[in-house]
This record gives structure tokens, sequence and C-alpha cells, in this order.
């Protein structure tokens, strides 16, 4: 075994104790609550693949449409010359649009939390540009204070944050990671940001409640996660995915909720649950022009321009920091 694979094993047991104390916790509060960064192990992140492609979940497929058509645009508003950085990466196919159109970019820095989905994505990349510089940086960006030193960085740096992953963090949590990205991406930065649009709440409620139960599989992976890794014994028939629009916060909610009043194990402790206990695992928020506008000032931004598709259901920003 060399050095590099005896680091991956240490880091992958700090991960395992993380995920630990973090369950735990979670599940020791009440309301009880898991951190959402959980549901992406590899089976976890598969499946989000799989959500990506649904009928009912139009985000991916309505953001592509529209990086599609405002990639050039972006291109203008950036530059020549800039560094790509990404934050949360996944499988990085939106940024195959923005690494086509930027022009001479410097470097494409996908940063993700899945050492696997990174390495898989680097090596694909540098296959299909044989003259892009790929370095990937392997982190959970909801922490990250600084990227690596000697990373070839232009002075202009291009954030991406797509997916309305923004979307996924509490309005404060969101205005200081976009304070953190400011500093990120330094002076001259911009952030090119994807977030979802408020609309029909039906519409929202079938996006996360599809009919063929993938998003449902999605969430309950967590409780085979725990399973697996915990050595938990979570009954799997005797919980359900629970996902519903709240007009008021302008938010999707997304729980797993107990079927009966049970009692679960996990890393040796006991959880009592009662008949319909929810357990929280996200959140989605849903934006409008206004909403984005404040938040992207909250967080030490302006909006140059915005991009929607047609119907106006996902939008598609370019901020600058403001001086
Ligand atoms: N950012 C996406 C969203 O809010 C991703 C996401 C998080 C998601 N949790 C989910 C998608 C659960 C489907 C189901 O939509």
């Amino acid at each position: 075994m060399n050095s590099s694979a005896l680091v991956l094993e240490r880091v992958d047991a700090g991960d395992r104790a993380e995920f630990q104390s973090s369950v735990l916790a979670g599940l020791s509060r009440m309301p009880r609550a898991i951190p959402a960064k959980f549901l992406y192990d590899a089976a976890g992140s598969a499946l989000f693949d799989a959500i990506c492609e649904l009928p009912e979940y139009y985000l991916t497929r309505t953001e592509i449409g529209i990086l599609r058509q405002c990639a050039g645009g972006i291109a203008a508003l950036a530059g020549p010359g800039c560094a790509l950085v990404e934050f949360g990466s996944g499988s990085s196919v939106k940024s195959r649009l923005l690494i086509e159109a930027l022009q001479e970019l410097v470097a494409y820095v996908p940063i993700d939390i899945s050492r696997h989905h990174l390495d898989e994505t680097a090596q694909r990349l540098r296959r299909d540009y044989p003259g892009l510089r790929v370095e990937p940086v392997c982190a959970d960006y909801m922490v990250l204070k600084a990227l690596p030193a000697g990373l070839p960085l232009a002075s202009r740096r291009l954030g991406f944050f797509p997916g309305s992953t923004i979307g996924n963090l509490e309005p404060d949590e969101a205005t200081a990671f976009l304070r953190r990205v400011r500093g990120l991406l330094g002076r001259e930065g911009a952030l090119v940001l994807g977030t979802d649009l408020k609309k029909d709440p039906r519409r929202l409620h079938d996006a996360y409640n599809d009919a063929s139960g993938v998003t449902a599989a999605f969430t309950l992976n967590l409780l085979s996660r725990m399973n697996r890794e915990l050595g938990a014994d979570f009954d799997l028939a005797a919980f359900e995915h629970e996902a519903f629009y709240n007009a008021a916060e302008s938010r999707i909610e997304i729980y797993f909720k107990s079927l009966k009043r049970q009692t679960v194990h996990v890393a040796g402790r006991k959880f009592s649950f009662s008949a319909g206990e929810r357990v929280h695992t996200e959140y989605s928020y849903k934006y409008d022009d206004a909403s984005m506008a404040a938040l992207a000032r909250s967080g030490g931004f302006e909006i140059v321009r915005t991009w929607t598709d047609p119907a106006r259901q996902f939008a598609v920003s370019f901020l600058r920091g403001v001086p």
C-alpha cells in the first residue's frame, strides 16, 4: 500500500467518525435533524444523479438549457483568462458548458466532498479537454476557508455554484457562504449562481415527490447508510420520505418519517420514535428577483445579469463582488 492510500484510509475513518457524531447529535436533539451532506455517499450520489433525470425534476434540465443559451454571455462578462472554481462539482456536466465557452481558461478547480466523484470527473475532463488544467480539491466547500496554495489561480476567479444548491442553505447560512466565497474568489472575483424560482406549489411538490420513488429512495438511503456504517438497525419499511412546500418560508422541507412507534439502535445508542415523528434532512429554498437580489447583497455581491427559461422556472445569475 502506498502512502497516499494510507492517507485516504485515515480520511475515511475521520469521515465515519464525523458521520457518527453528527448523527448521534442530530438524533439527540428535538426536533431531530441530520445534516444534508450525509445524503451524498456513493449510493446517494448515484441516486441524486437519477433524480436529475426524472420528468418531475425540472431543475437540472432547465438549468442546463439556460446555460446553453447564456454561456457566451457569461464568458463575455467574465472576460478572458480566468480560473473557474466550482463549488460541489459532482459530475461536472454543467461546468463543461462554461469550460467550452470561457476564453483562455487558466484552470478548472472542481471542489467536491466525494473523492470518488472528484477523481472520476477530473479524469474524464482531462481526457476530453487535453489542454485544460484540472486541479481538483477534495473538501467540504461549506467550511473551506482558503483554496490550497500552489493552484494556478488567475487574478480573475469565476466561481460556479449551480443546481440551486444555494437553496439548500438557510438564509443566514447562504449569506455566510456567499461572504466566504467572495473571500475565496478575491477582489476581481465573480460568481455564476443557479437558483430555483418560486412557482406553482404543485410543480414544486412534484419535483420532490416523483412518481417512481427515486427521491424517496434518496432520502431512505441515509437510513441504509446509518445501518451500513454505524451499525444501526433502521427498518426501511417502517420509515418514509416526506417532502412538502412551506409557502410561508418559501421552501421545500424534506424529512424521513417514522410510520409507527419504534426504537432504533445507532452506534450502540437507543433512540425512540413516536408514530409520525419526522427527522429533518434538507430544505430547498425558492427565490424570486427581490429575494435573490437581497441575498446577493447580504453576501457582498451584486447581480450583474440574470438569465431564465421562458417559463421562468429557474435562474442563472452573474454576480460580481461589491467593492
Ligand atoms: N439543490 C437541489 C434541490 O434543492 C438538490 C436536492 C437536495 C434534492 N435534496 C434533494 C433534490 C432531495 C431532490 C430531492 O433541489
